[in-house]
């Protein structure tokens, strides 16, 4: 699923008003108040549009693959945000630079979403969280790789990619899919 697809997707403006009334909130009250925050596959850059309306002290980092993702992201009014054209399997950034890694709706489009994972772990600081956001269970108004995603799955991949204290939240109910929300520390 590239982001040419995700963006021209009919119910796009559908699915991120659901995101802020679901998802959001519950990924946002887990994120430190302060520090340094890299979304992988940011998008158009939504999540860190919401984030940074509402963490003053947060400074905020955004990847994704697609370059055209990355110019309407930079459009975005959010002064202490930075995006970058990047592969989450390879992230241009040193060990340790941020203290929490979210990706939303990611790890289903990898083939296998440990390395990605692994690479999150990398640029996470010693205790580093890292926040996985993804469809739980399979809806089909996109296509992925992984369908029928569950706890277990992004448990397997998170554990397999070094990461402990593995916790969740109940499931998200939503109109489009179900969301669920999943993190490890490093
Ligand atoms: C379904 S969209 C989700 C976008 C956003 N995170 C959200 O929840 O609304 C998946 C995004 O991941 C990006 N992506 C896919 N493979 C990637 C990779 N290897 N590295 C970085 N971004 C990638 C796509 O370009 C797309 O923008």
């Amino acid at each position: 699923m590239t982001h040419d697809r995700w963006v021209r997707e009919d119910a796009i403006n559908t699915i991120i008003a659901e995101r802020k009334k679901g998802p959001w909130p519950v990924v946002w009250r887990l994120l430190p108040k302060k520090g340094r925050l890299l979304e992988v596959g940011c998008s158009a850059g939504f999540f860190i549009e919401y984030v940074h309306d509402r963490l003053a002290n947060l400074s905020l980092t955004g990847v994704d693959i697609s370059p055209s993702a990355v110019e309407l992201a930079a459009k975005r009014d959010v002064q202490r945000a930075q995006f970058r054209v990047a592969d989450g399997r390879s992230l241009p950034f040193a060990n340790g630079s941020f203290d929490v890694v979210y990706s939303g709706h990611f790890v289903e489009h990898m083939v296998d979403p440990v390395p990605a994972l692994q690479e999150q772990r990398r640029v996470l600081v010693p205790r580093g969280m890292c926040i996985v956001h993804f469809p739980h269970g399979d809806k089909p108004y996109v296509e992925h790789v992984h369908d029928n995603v569950r706890f277990v799955d992004v448990r397997d991949w998170l554990e397999a990619a070094g990461f402990r204290d593995i916790d969740s939240k109940p499931v998200v109910h939503g109109p489009a899919v179900d969301e669920g929300i999943m993190w490890g520390l490093k």
